[in-house]
């Protein structure tokens, strides 16, 4: 928690207290160390009852109780990307939030401007635990009353995965099991799990639908429908609400410009294309490396589905609002339309307005011609459709915001270009 930090301070305070007066049989010191103490001994009372008055002493933190009419969420990874926005949206319509990340990937920054945002009492907790600490995990859903969980915490880089593929298991598959057993113990009854199009492998149809075969080929999409099996086997025996959405490709950033994109810099070389479109316009790096020319698409690059994450956390939000006690569903999340690399990067150097130099390479081994969803299921069962659909516009928001955080959440100075 935030506050941990305080406390340890506080602690640390306490042990370095000046009792090295006791040390010495010194007479003339003896009176002068009983005033002390009593002096102390006042001073604790005094204390003590103003507390007491104080008309929080006695009221338990608001994130402990439930509270009739109010939706406490936990959001885990809320310091990220997209749990980010997604905590902003559920703040924005009255949510309770309790963010849960260990900062590893996300910001800090990110934490405050939703502080800042929302700073009433009950509103927005951070606490900053790893969820592979089962302990840890444990001891917060003892002491926070969560009505529904969105697990966005997680590794999510597809390269990542191929060179470190222990960690993906450990991080998605097991954290996730360490997220659902708390859940299990403390009665909360409403799941909305981050999944992915990277479960869906190579399918030999497009588009994906959701009922496409799942043979993932790389760890990361490994590592979810691992996580997506143990939820759907848990909640074959229980009446929890389960809803797994599995997102295509997600750019863009909040349209009021507040949250944005800002990953690790050492994250940069497994980066996504719209970080790597960024970068190049800024100068960070020297242009952009295209792969692969001579794939089976109208233009021969890769075809993907972009879907903008303020359409990806109304998806969330309309999915809490319909999970139903013992049922399952699952959804694509996409706009069902798909768009060349060569497509996306000519509307980023529109939206940046940066002549972006552009290499085009050999195809990369692992990557597929075409993915793009169907999501006509979300459509008719959760009345959810894509409504920023315009790559240039979305890109021109994630800008914006890209060039007023020169470092991210680090700094917010202006950046010339
Ligand atoms: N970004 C995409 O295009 C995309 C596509 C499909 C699915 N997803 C899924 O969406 C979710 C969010 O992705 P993102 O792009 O916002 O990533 P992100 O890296 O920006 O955010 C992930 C957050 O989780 C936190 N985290 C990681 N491990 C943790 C742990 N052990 N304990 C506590 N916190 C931890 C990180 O610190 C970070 O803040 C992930 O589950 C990802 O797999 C993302």
């Amino acid at each position: 928690m935030l506050n941990f930090g305080r406390a340890r301070t506080q602690a640390r305070g306490t042990r370095n207290m000046p009792f090295s007066g006791m040390d010495y049989a010194d007479p003339k010191r003896k009176g002068n160390f009983v005033g002390k103490v009593l002096l102390a001994a006042a001073l604790t009372a005094l204390c003590i009852i103003v507390l007491k008055q104080s008309p929080t002493f006695n009221s338990p933190s608001p994130f402990s109780i439930r509270e009739t009419g109010v939706t406490h969420v936990l959001v885990t990874g809320g310091a990220g990307y997209i749990g980010s926005h997604a905590a902003l949206r559920l703040l924005k319509e009255s949510y309770r939030v309790t963010i849960v990340d260990n900062l590893s990937r996300g910001n800090i920054g990110a934490v405050r401007v939703l502080q800042e945002l929302f700073p009433e009492p009950g509103r927005l907790q951070f606490i900053c635990a790893d969820l592979g600490d089962a302990k840890a995990v444990n001891k917060i859903f003892s002491e926070n009353a969560f009505d529904a969980v969105m697990h966005f915490a997680a590794v999510a880089y597809v390269g990542e995965s191929t060179l470190d593929p222990l960690k993906y298991y450990h991080n998605i598959t097991s954290n996730t099991l360490v997220v659902l057993e708390s859940m299990a113990a403390h009665g909360v009854k409403t799941l909305i799990y981050s999944s992915t199009c990277a479960t869906y492998g190579e399918p030999e149809k497009m588009p994906i639908t959701e009922e496409t075969p799942q043979n993932p080929i790389n760890p990361y999409g490994k590592a979810k429908k691992m996580a997506e099996d143990i939820i759907l086997d848990f909640s074959k025996n229980s009446d929890m609400a389960v809803m797994i959405l599995r997102y295509f490709n997600v750019i863009g950033s909040d349209p009021e410009g507040r949250l944005g994109e800002a990953p690790r810099p050492e994250l940069r070389e497994h980066g996504r294309i719209s970080g790597a479109c960024f970068d190049a316009a800024r100068g960070i790096m020297n242009g952009l490396k295209v792969k692969g020319t001579d794939y089976k698409t109208p233009d021969g690059t890769c075809v993907r589905d972009y879907i903008d994450v303020t359409d990806l956390v109304d998806a969330h939000v309309k999915a809490l609002q319909k999970a139903v006690p013992s049922k399952v569903g699952i959804y694509n999340v996409g706009t069902g339309k798909g768009r060349s690399v060569k497509e996306f990067v000519e509307a980023c150097k529109k939206a940046t307005g940066v002549d972006i130099k552009v290499d085009y390479l050999p195809r990369r081994p692992g990557d597929y011609a075409e993915v793009y969803s169907d999501p006509t299921k979300i459509l008719r069962e959760l009345n959810w459709t894509a409504q920023y659909t315009d790559l240039q516009k979305s890109l021109q928001v994630a800008w914006r915001w890209q060039k007023s955080h020169r470092d991210g959440y680090g700094s917010s100075q202006v950046m010339s270009s």
